[in-house]
């Protein structure tokens, strides 16, 4: 926790968190028999990249869902900025705008084109008549042409989602959450499915918007090499418990979570999941 001290040393006007997302033994369940997450523990700093890797069905797409309350949990706690994310709590929906959500069918609207799915990040910004009528600003307008230059969209701004591939699909995605101006980027497999160089282009647009905006970005990758090279830190799920969370440093990949993993386990499943 970082205490910000203002010109009166007696008076402390800010208290920021260095831990952005907090979880302490956290359960969840989809039908209350049995659970999909079991006594997860993470805690993920401000201004990072981390990366939740497993294999189908174990558990990552929940993970994402919990920290921006579209799923509750049902056991533990969960800080998000020092906020439980709860749907009908007025304080976190207030605070909702502020985090950005690709899910992994990335959520965008088919038949409008890629500036008008480009504002719908916008939307929390604008008055109700504004938002209820989608009248966008000129200045809006400005800004998400700026933002799909940056993405590579150039160009493109009046084509149909359905016209575009699937790498532009995705970049579609990345504009609407940057439009947000999220301090907080959930983004769930964006470049699964993808070939080496336009995966690489896309995690190149998150790692630049980290580094311009300061964003926390929490992404679901398959591929373990890949969220190695580009997270700080990684974390594997197994059938919902969390058995591993490592990092590179230097040329080293070190493990923070020691568990009941050996070393050659953990080289077992790197190599293994880098040949997918
Ligand atoms: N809406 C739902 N209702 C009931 N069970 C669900 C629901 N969504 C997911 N599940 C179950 O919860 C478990 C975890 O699902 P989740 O989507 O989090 O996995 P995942 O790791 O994201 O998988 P994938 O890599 O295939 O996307 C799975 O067993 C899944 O069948
Ligand atoms: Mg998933």
């Amino acid at each position: 926790m970082v205490i910000t001290q203002t010109t009166n040393p007696s008076s402390f006007s800010i208290i920021s968190t260095k831990k952005i997302i907090q979880m302490n033994e956290v359960w969840t369940s989809y039908d209350s028999k049995s659970y999909v997450l079991k006594g997860i523990n993470l805690s993920i700093d401000k201004g990072t990249i981390y990366s939740i890797v497993g294999q189908s069905g174990s558990g990552k797409s929940t993970l994402l869902k919990l920290m921006n309350g579209l799923m509750t949990r049902s056991k533990g706690t969960i800080k998000i900025d020092y906020q439980t994310p709860n749907m009908n709590d007025k304080k976190f929906k207030s605070m909702m705008h502020k985090i950005g959500y690709i899910p992994q069918s990335l959520g965008l609207i088919k038949n409008i084109s890629v500036l008008e799915n480009t504002l719908i990040g916008a939307l929390p910004r604008l008055g109700k008549i504004q938002s209820l009528f989608k009248m966008f600003p000129e200045k809006e307008i400005q800004e998400a042409k700026k933002i799909l230059k940056l993405v590579g969209l150039l160009g493109k701004e009046k084509r149909k989602i359905y016209m575009l591939s699937g790498g532009e699909k995705r970049r579609v995605a990345i504009a609407r959450a940057l439009m947000q101006k999220p301090t907080i980027l959930l983004a769930d497999e964006i470049v699964s499915e993808l070939d080496h160089v336009t995966a690489r282009e896309i995690m190149n647009l998150i790692v630049d918007a980290q580094k311009r905006m300061n964003l926390t970005a929490i992404m679901v990758h398959h591929d373990m090499q890949l969220a190695l090279e580009y997270s700080n830190r990684v974390a594997v799920i197994k059938a919902g418990e969390k058995i591993l969370e490592i990092g590179v440093e230097g040329d080293k990949i070190v493990d923070f979570q020691t568990g009941d993993l050996t070393t050659q386990e953990i080289m077992e499943m790197y190599t293994g999941e880098s040949k997918k």
